[in-house]
């Protein structure tokens, strides 16, 4: 289990793994103040939907660090500037939501602060008992010997701990299955190569990493028997937004007969979004694409187009894994039922 950040009680701060430097360096970084955690979130150094939810959560306690005549205000201020760092991914907005709803203007500050926290810290244990429920009822879906492609990151780090896309992976071994893993590079950001293939190399995982444009060949020579993947947000029809490439992968396993799974916790979907058509997707900078390796890889001013996220259509998808079960098509349906149990 690799949490991506700590509260530290007794520095009221938060330490948090840059993530842009795996596998290379684990650098901790102590952060003070919710300015620090914004440019955390923006220059992705805590990446994943889950795990940038309860580091926005944190984050907002951050503004209670220091005396302030007017608390609620300087928490409001934190949580809009928290919330204009990613568009994306529905976890930021919907914990913000949740840690808005704590302030109290008329509560002394300390008070305040010990509300806030606690919310920010049931966020996170919520989303690792999540995680360990996305991982059994993903496991459940998985034979032994099985080998699973996947895309991005969707472990321990993009979450509290756990992950989910991974969490069936991970667990695989204490249930006495087999499972080997194929692992896309994930380009511009390679956070497949960067951080997925590490993560499962450290939990003993077998993988295989391959660049994206090989999931079509390793596919139709019958080597992946399943496909699953995390998500930003799914809509309430199922319209799934993730990781730019998520899309060709589900055309690709729907073409060669396999089953393309999301595992996501409830707070990733968003009954309020009819479908995908609404969500924004994040465009970042070129030079993500045209220096990518550390070093110039395309003409001087290229045009570039650089979505982050692209949106899978619901038909493409088998089923969606939560932690209250699996949901099947039509999820229009089955992603309320859940929702209610
Ligand atoms: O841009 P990133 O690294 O934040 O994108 C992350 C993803 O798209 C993940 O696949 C997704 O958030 C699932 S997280 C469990």
């Amino acid at each position: 289990m690799s949490p991506p950040l700590k509260w530290n009680d007794s520095t009221s701060t938060i330490q948090l793994l840059d993530q842009t430097l795996l596998p290379v360096e684990e650098l901790w970084l102590e952060l003070t103040a919710p300015e620090e955690m914004a440019e955390a979130i923006r220059a992705l150094r805590v990446r994943g939907a889950p795990a940038i939810g309860i580091a926005a959560a944190y984050g907002s306690v951050l503004a209670l660090r220091e005396p302030h005549t007017d608390p609620a205000s300087a928490v409001e201020a934190a949580i809009d500037l928290l919330e204009s760092t990613r568009p994306t991914a529905v976890n930021l907005s919907w914990a913000l939501r949740r840690i808005r709803g704590k302030i109290r203007p008329e509560v002394p500050q300390a008070a305040l602060k010990a509300s806030l926290l606690a919310e920010a810290r049931a966020i996170e244990s919520e989303d690792l008992d999540a995680g360990r429920h996305l991982g059994r009822h993903g496991l459940s879906l998985l034979e032994s010997g099985m080998s699973v492609l996947t895309h991005c990151h969707a472990g321990g780090v993009a979450t509290s701990g756990y992950g989910t896309a991974l969490a069936p992976l991970i667990m695989a071994s204490e249930a006495d299955k087999r499972l080997s893993a194929y692992v896309d590079e994930t380009r511009p950001l390679l956070q497949g190569s960067r951080i997925t293939a590490w993560e499962l190399g450290r939990a003993g995982v077998p993988v295989t990493l391959i660049t994206d444009s090989m999931a079509g060949h390793v596919m139709a020579a019958g080597r992946v028997d399943a496909v699953i993947v995390g998500a930003d947000r799914v809509a309430s029809n199922g319209d799934v937004a993730n990781k730019i490439g998520t899309y060709s992968l589900a055309v690709l396993a729907n073409v060669h007969g396999v089953p393309f799974y999301v595992s996501v916790p409830l707070s990733t979907i968003d009954y309020s979004m009819p479908d995908g058509d609404g969500i924004i997707i994040e465009e970042r900078v070129p030079e993500e694409i045209t220096h990518g390796f550390g070093r110039q890889t395309a003409p001087v001013g290229v045009s570039v187009y650089n979505p982050a996220f692209d949106i899978t259509p619901a038909r493409l998808v088998t089923a969606i894994i939560t932690e209250n079960g699996i949901a099947r098509p039509p999820y229009s349906e089955s992603l309320v039922a859940l929702r209610r149990q």
